[in-house]
């Protein structure tokens, strides 16, 4: 508030430096006021970008002399931005243009506010604005949950003021569930289900009326009615389904009987021998499905994934059963079903006669 006062007084000149020092004074003799600070330049949001703090009436830059991860991880606890995931230095977010006004920063880490670093005092360095310091915070003011939900989909739940809430579907739509998707990094917005379709949450209700236009890059950053302000019950809490991206699955292929062998065509079988593919995936939806397709689609088998995998066993095989093999995996979340790109084909040809390895 007091520095609110100091800034709306830009215009005055006459008693410009008298006011500079009482804002000076203000602002940094009260830790708990905290300094301000932002993030700003070029690929900048909310929680990551160039480190801007107000010195008396003035924004200006910190130098990356000896910025490190605990002088980035006090910026991210100070603007409630989560825990912090890098410190980029050498004006990653671009050159500022303001003063350059603290270098030499050396925060503990546990510091609450960048004012109580140490630093080389106020406007001494020997930088230019191609050290300008940033950070990269991890943001975790947005979480999805509720039952049947997953990374990437589930009732939309903000944190406010260190307490998690829930958001009203009342107006809530594709372009509200897009910028929830991107601040995920979890891909473009399939829908954005209302009514507790996740289930209902029992925290406060603290958004209502979002009105997205689709393009802001946090959910901060689009109107609604105030933070607690609404008319609704859980009943209506909102929630996504974001795109999900699976991972490829990996195909191997054995024949317990021995009648297996690999040649620089692919995999020669033997008639009347068997075979096993056994397809898997490493990924965080186990609850899927793999399907085992042969080229030409002649053969399409199904099976549910255990243990991220799963096996198709051809006991006998026949020459029918030659062609070019691959596994696909598919998850169905919240009625909307996803699919891996398919593996690459592995060749089977099948054989009449068995290759003979000879021991030397
Ligand atoms: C899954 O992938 C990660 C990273 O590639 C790897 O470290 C891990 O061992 C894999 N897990 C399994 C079960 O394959
Ligand atoms: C799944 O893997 C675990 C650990 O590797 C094993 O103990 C368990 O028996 C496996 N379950 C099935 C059904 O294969
Ligand atoms: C597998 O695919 C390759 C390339 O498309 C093809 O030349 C080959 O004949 C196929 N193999 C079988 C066994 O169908
Ligand atoms: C996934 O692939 C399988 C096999 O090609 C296909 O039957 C299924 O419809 C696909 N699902 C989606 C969601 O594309």
């Amino acid at each position: 508030m007091i520095q609110a006062h100091c800034v709306s007084h830009e215009e005055q000149t006459t008693e410009e430096h008298l006011l500079d020092l009482v804002c000076l004074l203000l602002t940094f003799s009260s830790p708990a006021e905290g300094g301000q600070i932002r993030l700003r330049g070029s690929g900048s949001n909310q929680c990551s970008g160039r480190v801007e703090i107000l010195y008396g009436r003035t924004w200006g830059t910190v130098c990356d002399d000896n910025w490190d991860l605990n002088d980035a991880k006090v910026v991210c606890r100070q603007l409630n931005c989560g825990t912090a995931l890098s410190a980029p230095g050498g004006a990653a977010f671009g050159a500022g243009s303001d003063p350059i006004l603290l270098d030499d920063v050396s925060c503990s880490g546990s510091e609450s506010s960048l004012n109580e670093c140490g630093h080389g005092g106020f406007r001494t360095h020997d930088c230019t604005h191609s050290e300008d310091a940033g950070v990269v915070c991890s943001d975790v003011r947005l979480r999805l949950s509720g039952s049947g939900s997953t990374q990437c989909s589930g009732r939309v739940e903000i944190l406010s003021d260190s307490n998690w809430g829930t958001v009203c579907d009342d107006n809530w739509d594709l372009n509200d569930a897009k910028v929830v998707c991107r601040q995920l990094n979890c891909g473009t917005a399939l829908s954005a289900p209302g009514g507790a379709a996740f289930g209902a949450g029992s925290d406060p209700i603290l958004l209502d009326d979002v009105s997205c236009s689709g393009s802001e890059s946090s959910l901060n950053e689009c109107g609604h009615r105030g933070f607690g302000k609404h008319d609704c019950g859980h009943t209506e809490d909102a929630g996504v389904v974001c795109s999900v991206q699976l991972q490829q699955p990996s195909i191997s292929l054995t024949s317990p009987n021995k009648g297996l062998v690999w040649s620089p065509e692919g995999a020669k079988v033997t008639r009347g021998y068997s075979l096993v593919f056994l397809c898997s995936i490493n990924c965080s939806y186990p609850d899927g499905r793999f399907f085992l397709i042969s080229s030409d689609a002649s053969t399409v088998v199904i099976k549910p994934a255990v243990n991220h995998s799963a096996s198709f066993e051809f006991p006998v095989v026949e020459y029918e059963h030659q062609g070019n093999y691959s596994c696909l995996y598919e998850v169905e979340l919240s009625t909307q079903r996803f699919n891996s790109t398919a593996t690459a084909p592995i060749g089977v040809v099948i054989t009449l006669y068995l290759y003979c390895w000879c021991p030397q």
